[in-house]
């Protein structure tokens, strides 16, 4: 579905991104690496919102750089921001009816009771089911969440968890980028991990955490037995 080719990217002097290769299929893609790894720069690049300085990108076959965001969505690629973005002074519904007049996702979402909310009452919780509604009322083929757990409370984790696991069923393809990696690697079939640039790690949740390289990157080579 998603081919990434030799993907770079600097900032000033700094490569945030060096040659990143990887394909992405139908199906549960979880995202880690330390902070400033490159994680949110690689969904800005394949949404869009960033140009990669080299490198090819082919969604369903077709390269897409240099495609702007929402010529992207058009096509399916969708993301959220780690940063929950909606239109506060709208109500829920309000903000829904942007995209589709197809109200019936709130329920999935547990949202219906608070459809006439303005966007900005909303709980933390709610207004990041209200983000993910919105990605999801778009259809799209690819999404990309960035970091929807931060900042919830277990319970409502395990109601986006339920979600995200059924996406996978219907044949769209979510690649997430995520702290916690307890709840990510129960939702997710594959991990990736970046560590200052470069794609360290590409394999299964169970063996993630038994790659050297990977715990060299979190943890620092003094500390892990040799
Ligand atoms: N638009 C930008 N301009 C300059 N530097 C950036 C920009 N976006 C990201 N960076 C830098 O690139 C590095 C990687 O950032 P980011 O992709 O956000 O990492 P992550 O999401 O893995 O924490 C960081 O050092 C960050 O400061
Ligand atoms: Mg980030």
């Amino acid at each position: 579905m998603l081919k990434l080719i030799d993907i770079s990217k600097s900032f000033g002097g700094l490569k945030v991104l060096d040659k990143i290769s990887l394909e992405v299929k139908k199906e549960r893609l979880g995202i880690i690496g330390p902070n400033g790894a490159g994680k949110t720069t690689l969904f800005n690049i394949i949404s869009g919102f960033v140009k990669p300085d080299s490198g090819d990108i082919f969604f369903m076959g077709k390269s897409i750089v240099g495609k702007k965001p929402r010529d992207l969505a058009n096509l399916g690629i969708v993301r959220t921001f780690q940063i929950t973005k909606v239109f506060e002074n709208m109500t829920v519904e309000e903000n829904l009816k942007v995209i589709t007049d197809d109200l019936s996702i709130l329920k999935d979402f547990d949202l219906e009771s608070r459809r006439k909310e303005l966007a900005k009452n909303l709980s933390q919780g709610e207004m990041r089911r209200l983000s993910l509604a919105l990605a999801l009322a778009r259809n799209p083929r690819l999404l990309l969440l960035d970091e929807p757990f931060s900042g919830l409370s277990k319970k409502e984790v395990e109601k986006i968890l339920g979600i995200i696991k059924e996406l996978g069923g219907n044949g769209t393809a979510v690649a997430i980028v995520e702290h916690r990696m307890g709840d990510l690697f129960n939702a997710v079939e594959r991990v990736i991990v970046l560590n200052e640039g470069k794609l360290i790690f590409d394999g299964s949740p169970e063996d993630v955490l038994e790659s050297r390289s990977v715990m060299e990157a979190y943890f620092g080579k003094r500390y892990v037995k040799g």
